[in-house]
């Protein structure tokens, strides 16, 4: 009998764990064997001599497609998102299905398998953004959704329209605990966040600099310790996204010393941008928009520090495309327009995995191991996919990357497969990039062409988080 369909051979096999020279015996969809000189004629090999041999990237917080106000239109659908992650060297992305005012939490997934539906190029799976909490929500619908395997939910504290107050966060809170649900949140403070903009537009400061001037890190800090005391007072664990520097950084840092379940994620633009970008000729600064907004070099070495130490579990990208381009994106109003107009985010589903390579493990600030684990391992873990997704290990799904540590790229927008205009990391040099995936046991990108297809990415029911209270 046909023992494997494919063989690894030859690589380096790196798992957050461990690193191992062995071969990789793959049979349908699975691993099935780790092995010296695994043997099989009938088998396809694939020489990884020389390689890296990973689990595939996942990125647990991507925006794809997402809804995203009056007049603007996300850069990338399932297609195009999908496609860019692949191409990244990831096997797994978590976008966000957003509940639309008035919407059910069904519906809103709903309306999101319809946009994912036979566009992506890898497996897929939702969080949901809570912009509605009624009670029936709360009380009927997130124990449903959690049964359903979407485990995962986000706040906002931050935007118009968007943001909970704080007695709704609790009421989500409880809910959470009551139900086993995860709960990730935006930390900026809606109130001091309004103050900020009202003072900057009644001095008629309006360019994109604004942006990062009306977000100072206090802001950020502020309502970082609120959402960890409130996670406390409900004995519930949480996640922070996307924390920009130093000082939430502490905050998060000093929860977990006290033994609070309170977990963190860092993001590309917060290691390698700053407020200076922002800052750049005439609307050039408003590629950089994102929030929080990229912050100096001190908070770029905190954010350095919290990946090394374990303050943060994950690195994502907060892939958040608009383009600068046309009447859709940052600038659709044209470029007399103020900051608090321009959408917020940044592009990098793509070069989330080549930059944290080049900038953490060939800069030696982290090993191979904790490269592994940021930007695969830990999201399977926290958001309930372990071990199917995130190692390399018997009977896990076989979604491989194999990585050539030495390959020198420089990163420009014309490499890219996003459907944005734009890279904020134009020009940058990175050494190490993904050369053949695998996808559920497919090769779906082999020496740097895509062999994949379109349709063949699945959608994900996840399990509850570990960390999750259980009721
Ligand atoms: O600016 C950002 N981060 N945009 C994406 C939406 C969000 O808040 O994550
Ligand atoms: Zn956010
Ligand atoms: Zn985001």
């Amino acid at each position: 009998m046909k023992q494997f369909d494919t063989i690894i051979r030859g690589g380096t096999v790196v798992t957050a764990g461990d690193t191992i020279q062995c071969d990789v015996g793959i049979k349908g969809e699975k691993i099935i064997a780790l092995g010296s000189n695994l043997e099989d004629d009938s088998a396809k090999v694939i020489d990884a001599t020389g390689l890296l041999v990973m689990p595939g990237g996942i990125d647990s917080h991507v925006h794809i497609d997402q809804a995203s106000g009056p007049g603007i239109v996300m850069a990338d659908d399932f297609d195009t998102g999908t496609l860019s992650a692949l191409c990244g060297g990831n096997t797994t992305v978590m976008p966000f299905a957003f509940q639309e005012k008035g919407q059910s939490l069904r519906e809103a997934v709903n309306d999101y398998h319809e946009k994912a539906k036979g566009k992506s190029w890898i497996d897929h799976s939702f969080h949901i953004i809570i912009s509605d909490p009624t009670p029936q929500a709360l009380g009927q619908e997130i124990p449903a959704m959690v049964n359903d395997g979407y485990t995962s939910f986000k706040v906002y504290m931050t935007y118009e329209g968007l943001h909970l107050n704080d007695r709704e966060i609790i009421d989500l809170l409880a809910s959470a605990r009551q139900h086993g649900a995860f709960i990730m949140v935006h930390a900026e403070g809606y109130d001091t966040l309004r103050y900020m903009i009202e003072q900057l537009e009644s001095d008629g400061c309006t360019k994109p600099f604004g942006h990062a001037l009306s977000r100072p890190q206090v802001v950020e800090r502020e309502a970082t310790h609120r959402a960890i005391s409130l996670a406390e007072f409900i004995d519930v664990p949480m996640l922070l996204v996307h924390v920009s520097g130093r000082e939430p950084m502490e905050q998060i840092r000093w929860a977990q010393q006290r033994g609070l379940k309170i977990f963190a994620e860092t993001c590309p633009q917060y290691l390698l941008l700053t407020a200076d970008d922002l800052d750049k000729d005439g609307m050039e600064g408003a590629k950089y928009i994102c929030s929080p907004p990229p912050r100096d070099p001190d908070s770029q070495k905190a954010c350095w520090e919290g990946l090394q130490q374990g303050v943060f579990q994950i690195f994502s990208s907060d892939h958040c495309p608009f383009l600068i381009e046309g009447t859709t994106g940052k600038l659709r109003e044209g470029d007399k327009t103020t900051f608090q107009r321009v959408a917020n985010g940044v592009p990098g589903i793509e070069t989330r995995l080549p930059i944290l390579f080049s900038e953490g493990v060939k800069k030696g600030r982290i090993d191979l191991n904790q490269f592994v684990a940021l930007s695969s391992t830990n999201h399977a873990k926290m958001y309930g996919l372990y071990p199917r997704k995130g190692t390399i290990a018997v009977g896990s799904d076989a979604d491989i990357t194999l990585w050539d540590p030495d390959k020198k790229v420089t990163i420009t927008q014309d490499i890219l497969h996003h459907g944005c205009d734009y890279t904020p990391y134009e020009g940058l040099e990175v050494t190490g990039w993904p050369v053949t995936v695998l996808s559920r046991g497919t090769l779906v990108m082999k020496n740097g062409k895509v062999t994949g297809k379109r349709g063949h990415g699945c959608y994900l029911s996840r399990d509850k988080s570990p960390h999750a209270t259980v009721p």
